[in-house]
């Protein structure tokens, strides 16, 4: 009997964590974007911030299926922590950006951390 409710348990648990891993995402199209309620307290401040800087010239979907799908939809280049960094990079240098450095580091941190849940 102990055995049992101790597979249980672990079935339980494993079940909990995988549906925890993934980053929920909501809206279609222009309007995609992660789900604020997937993203940890200790994210919101960046995520909030992403969602303002980020959809200057492009929507959020970009973002979304360049972190779900590990490719840059535009490039098809492979979207790892590596691009995250060049792509952070890239923006800040564009003159009509709108973002500083700190901004910049933020939001890579945060996407960093999206890559992380979303490849468990
Ligand atoms: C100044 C305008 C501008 C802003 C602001 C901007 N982008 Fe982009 N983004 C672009 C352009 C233009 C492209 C097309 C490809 C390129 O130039 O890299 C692009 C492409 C992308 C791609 C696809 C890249 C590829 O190689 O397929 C992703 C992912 C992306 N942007 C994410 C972001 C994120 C995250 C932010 C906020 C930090 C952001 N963008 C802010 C202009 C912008």
């Amino acid at each position: 009997m102990k055995r049992i409710i101790t597979f249980a348990a672990v079935i339980i648990l494993a079940l909990a964590a995988t549906s925890e891993a993934r980053i929920k995402v909501k809206g279609r199209g222009a309007t995609m974007n992660f789900d604020p309620g997937s993203i940890p307290a200790n994210f919101q401040a960046s995520f909030e911030m992403m969602s303002k800087k980020c959809i200057k010239c492009h929507t959020m979907e970009r973002t979304v299926i360049a972190i779900q799908t590990g490719r840059a939809p535009i490039t098809g280049q492979p979207f790892d922590k590596q691009a995250v960094k060049a792509y952070g990079i890239k923006m800040l240098r564009k003159p009509n950006s709108d973002m500083n450095k700190q901004e910049i580091r933020e939001i890579v941190i945060l996407l960093n951390y999206l890559l992380d849940e979303n490849a468990r």
